[in-house]
């Protein structure tokens, strides 16, 4: 089992130890519902990508205090929060490998109990102490919401661009892996520089990951990614595959537009047709390596350790998911 969790997972057993400490104790509520849908979902899991990367931007700098776990948790509490209300917003019933909390507990109770770890982790983070480090996830929660909605607003939009779509993404994704490096750069008294470069990391790495999950999302094996594939096409979500397949025109391009203005499962086939018969998925492919290179290049200027190293490996590993 161990070998097959990604290199940062199998390196950093004891720092995820000590963030999950904190996240267990947080999550409990003297209301029972709270303790049982929050212990639900963290329990399946998931990467721990986002915590991680705060871990790593501190120890980075030599910063390895427990403020820094804290604020890991904090960060996977406001990324668990997203998945519980977006898991609603996208109707989904599968992540982790297990029923989503809305299709178990239903929607009211998902929705209600995202906002209480959502408003957690804002106590965990006034534990900090540091007016800034609340100003960067007071901006970056907003621009989520932002993300989200605008995501919404493009359901069926079969002229978005590709700008407009990386908008999307780096508003519902890459910012929080942005703040989540950036705040625990601050933690650690980086220099202005230094915060500069993990935060822009960050902010690749989301960015590449993103794009990855939604080639996953016409190319991943459900048992793999814990979820369902063909949700972003059963919601006409047009992601960069398809919108790669617009631009290219023909038969391809028509019917893509179709499934997009008429969101239906029922046309996963041959949408999934077209996409295995272009480059749509090399190309979306070759764009998440762009922002993996970029995240890399923002690793120039911190100190060569072991913990850059491991930087290096989580940006690589992060495209390795559809490789
Ligand atoms: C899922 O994120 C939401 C996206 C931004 C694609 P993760 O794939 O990091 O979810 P977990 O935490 O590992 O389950
Ligand atoms: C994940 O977005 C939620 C946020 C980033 C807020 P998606 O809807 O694209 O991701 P999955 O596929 O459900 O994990
Ligand atoms: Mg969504
Ligand atoms: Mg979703």
């Amino acid at each position: 089992m161990l070998e097959n969790l990604p290199y940062f997972q199998r390196h950093l057993p004891d720092d995820l130890a000590r963030v999950n400490v904190v996240i267990n104790q947080a999550v409990q509520s003297e209301v029972a519902l709270i303790s049982q849908i929050g212990t639900y979902i963290i329990s399946a899991g998931g990467k721990r990508l986002r915590p991680i990367i705060t871990i790593l931007a501190g120890k980075a700098l030599g910063y390895d205090e427990q403020k820094l776990y804290s604020l890991a948790a904090m960060v996977e509490f406001i990324h668990t929060s997203t998945l519980l209300h977006d898991d609603v917003v996208d109707e989904s019933d599968l992540r982790r490998g297990r029923k989503t909390a809305n299709n178990l507990f239903g929607n009211a109770a998902a929705v209600l109990v995202g906002d209480f770890l959502y408003t957690r982790a804002f106590q965990l983070m006034v534990e900090s102490g540091n007016m800034r480090i609340l100003e960067i996830m007071a901006d970056a929660t907003n621009i989520i919401a932002e993300g989200e909605v605008l995501q919404l607003m493009n359901i069926g939009n079969t002229e978005i661009t590709e700008n407009e779509y990386l908008q999307v993404i780096q508003y519902k994704t890459a910012k929080l892996f942005e703040a989540a490096a950036q705040v625990g750069a601050i933690l650690a008294g980086a220099t202005l520089e230094q915060e500069t470069a993990l935060k822009n990391y960050g902010m690749y790495v989301g960015t590449a990951f993103q794009i990855i999950d939604d080639i996953l999302d016409y190319s991943g094996n459900p048992d793999e990614i814990g979820k369902n594939v063909g949700d972003d096409l059963a919601e006409g979500k047009p992601t960069l595959p398809l919108i790669y397949l617009m631009q290219h025109g023909g038969e391809a391009s028509k019917d893509v537009r179709h499934a997009l203005e008429n969101a239906d499962r029922s046309y996963f086939a041959i949408i999934h047709k077209h996409i295995t018969n272009s480059d749509a998925l090399a190309y979306a492919t070759e764009q998440a390596k762009v922002a993996v290179q970029n995240a890399l290049n923002c690793l120039d200027i911190l100190p060569d350790n072991e913990t850059v190293q491991a930087m290096h490996q989580l940006a690589k590993e992060s495209l390795a998911r559809v490789s």
